[in-house]
């Protein structure tokens, strides 16, 4: 039985008061058990999230990381920092930044062993574009290439600390969601691609669901055998409606 895992992406939202707000009120609306919980600010805001968190259920996680250990890379961030501020999840190859900055399936499957070696655990994201879509048929071998091609390296033993996230493109931001039973398809093709690489610990790897995600459409969603979670944008941001997912996700444990 998997845990179900709820994400909070926030993108480039929220100053470091709006962070801290945002703990305070969120909190005390938890309900009591069932998910684990985490939160993904700016880098920003980690170091005073992280504190407001502290004690809490919820745990922090970085929306990215660069795969080396330090060096000439501005505006980057390694693994390591992130670890040092608490970090658990990092996200890895969100589709904003494979289409905004031209991440690479290469350069994110080396950015997922760097973040294993560092002790964090990769949210690893994939997902069709609506041109893929729309040509029918063929997503599901697309997104699963672009799974196997963004896991090159990961050692088996260490596969058990990966998190999927199926994001399909054309339903972030948009309101648009791919119905429960659509989505199931994909995370059950999914999860065989990585029985196919990992054997046993395919089982444990938690399969999140992006794309629209908000109270109301969470709880059919993470109903599917092969539905372990969400990672969630724009419905994250307030802390009433995260509050309820993690109800219809299956509360905080
Ligand atoms: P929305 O929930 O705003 O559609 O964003 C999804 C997402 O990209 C989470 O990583």
């Amino acid at each position: 039985m998997r845990r179900p895992l709820l994400v909070a992406n926030w993108k480039m939202h929220k100053s470091v008061a709006e962070a801290e707000d945002f703990a305070a009120a969120l909190l005390p609306l938890l309900p009591p058990a069932g998910a684990e919980l985490a939160i993904a600010p700016p880098f920003t805001a980690l170091a005073a999230l992280g504190r407001a968190l502290r004690g809490s259920p919820v745990l922090l996680a970085a929306q990215n990381a660069n795969p080396a250990e330090s060096g000439a890379f501005t505006g980057e961030v390694a693994p390591a920092m992130l670890a040092e501020l608490g970090c658990r999840y990092v996200i890895a190859g969100h589709s904003e930044r494979r289409g905004l900055y031209g991440e690479s399936d290469d350069f994110v499957a080396a950015k997922v062993c760097a973040l294993l070696a560092a002790g964090l655990r990769p949210i690893v994201c994939v997902g069709e574009s609506l041109e893929v879509r729309r040509a029918g048929g063929g997503a599901a071998e697309v997104v699963c290439r672009q799974l196997q091609n963004s896991l090159a390296g990961v050692p088996a033993g260490l596969a058990a600390e990966l998190a999927v996230a199926y994001e399909p493109i054309w339903a972030i931001g948009t309101g648009e969601t791919a119905t429960p039973q659509a989505a199931q398809q994909m995370h059950a093709a999914l999860r065989e691609k990585l029985r196919g690489l990992f054997g046993a610990a395919a089982e444990a790897i938690r399969i999140q669901y992006g794309g629209s995600v908000k109270p109301g459409n969470a709880a059919a969603l993470l109903a599917q055998p092969d539905i372990d979670g969400a990672l969630v944008g724009g419905a994250s941001l307030n802390p009433e409606s995260f509050a309820a997912l993690a109800a219809e996700s299956g509360g905080a444990s």
